[in-house]
């Protein structure tokens, strides 16, 4: 049975507001279902961004009540039905209009992390690699780049200044998959996290994890064992003797 549900949703650019909204829902709707249902009954004009309607693009990011989500992953039924629910833009990014963020920043940190670098005469094709190797970066590879991440990263979320150093979870897990990589021949990858994407300024709080759509162990897997390998580095004997010897 269809019910009629209270809505606030951020109307405008930064100078925007808050607007009350009464709208239709039926069984089996996500949030989703329910802007589209306004921008097609009450607001042609409501900006938001979408493709799949299937968790995969990552495109209808948005928070929910507050928390970063897909608004095409969250069900109404989450929902009592007379809650009032509160659709706001990224809060780390520009707001372009209503629900939309440019999200810009993201793709220029993706652009600085180097590319994968195979081992010379090796041609695609005649990669081999242990299975296990295969495993440990499969969960990274799940990414679909919604950047829910890197809104919820304090260390941008919370000081816009800290974004030219910092490239957030998304890309730090990115550097940390192909260091894990074994046939990348990038030897520098723990030490470019720590200096050219801000690694230190990651404290561990796992708020990325945890607002995660495909449930990626960003903090555990990825982000705990860059950094203990820039530790190591920094702090193994043998190659400390190396270092001396060069300096
Ligand atoms: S664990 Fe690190 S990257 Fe994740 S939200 Fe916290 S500070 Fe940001
Ligand atoms: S790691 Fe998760 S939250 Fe971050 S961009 Fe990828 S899918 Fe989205
Ligand atoms: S519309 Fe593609 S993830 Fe929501």
């Amino acid at each position: 049975m269809g019910y009629q549900a209270h809505f606030r949703v951020w109307r405008g650019a930064d100078d925007g507001e808050l607007r009350d909204y009464t709208v239709e829902v039926n069984e089996g709707e996500v949030v989703l279902d329910i802007i589209h249902r306004l921008q097609a009954t009450q607001c042609p004009d409501l900006a938001v961004r979408w493709n799949c309607k299937a968790g995969k693009c990552g495109s209808c990011s948005a928070e929910i009540n507050g928390r970063p989500r897909l608004m095409c992953m969250t069900r109404m039924s989450t929902f009592d039905r007379s809650d009032t629910i509160t659709v706001t833009p990224m809060r780390t990014f520009p707001l372009v209009k209503d629900l939309v963020t440019d999200v810009s920043y993201n793709y220029e940190k993706a652009r600085e992390v180097p590319a994968f670098q195979p081992p010379a005469g090796l041609e695609p094709g005649e990669y081999r690699m242990q299975q296990v190797d295969v495993q440990r970066s499969q969960e990274f590879r799940k990414c679909i780049e919604c950047f829910l991440c890197q809104n919820v990263c304090h260390v941008i979320r919370d000081h816009d200044d800290n974004k030219h150093a910092y490239s957030g979870p998304r890309f730090l897990m990115r550097v940390a998959e192909l260091d894990m990589h074994p046939l990348d021949e990038a030897e520098r990858r723990p030490e470019e996290a720590k200096e050219d994407h801000g690694l230190g300024l990651c404290n561990i709080t796992k708020c990325c994890t945890d607002v995660c759509p495909e449930n990626i162990h960003i903090t555990d897997n990825a982000l705990i064992p860059l950094k203990e390998r820039v530790a190591d580095r920094r702090y193994d004997p043998i190659l400390g003797l190396f270092r001396r010897k060069k300096e």
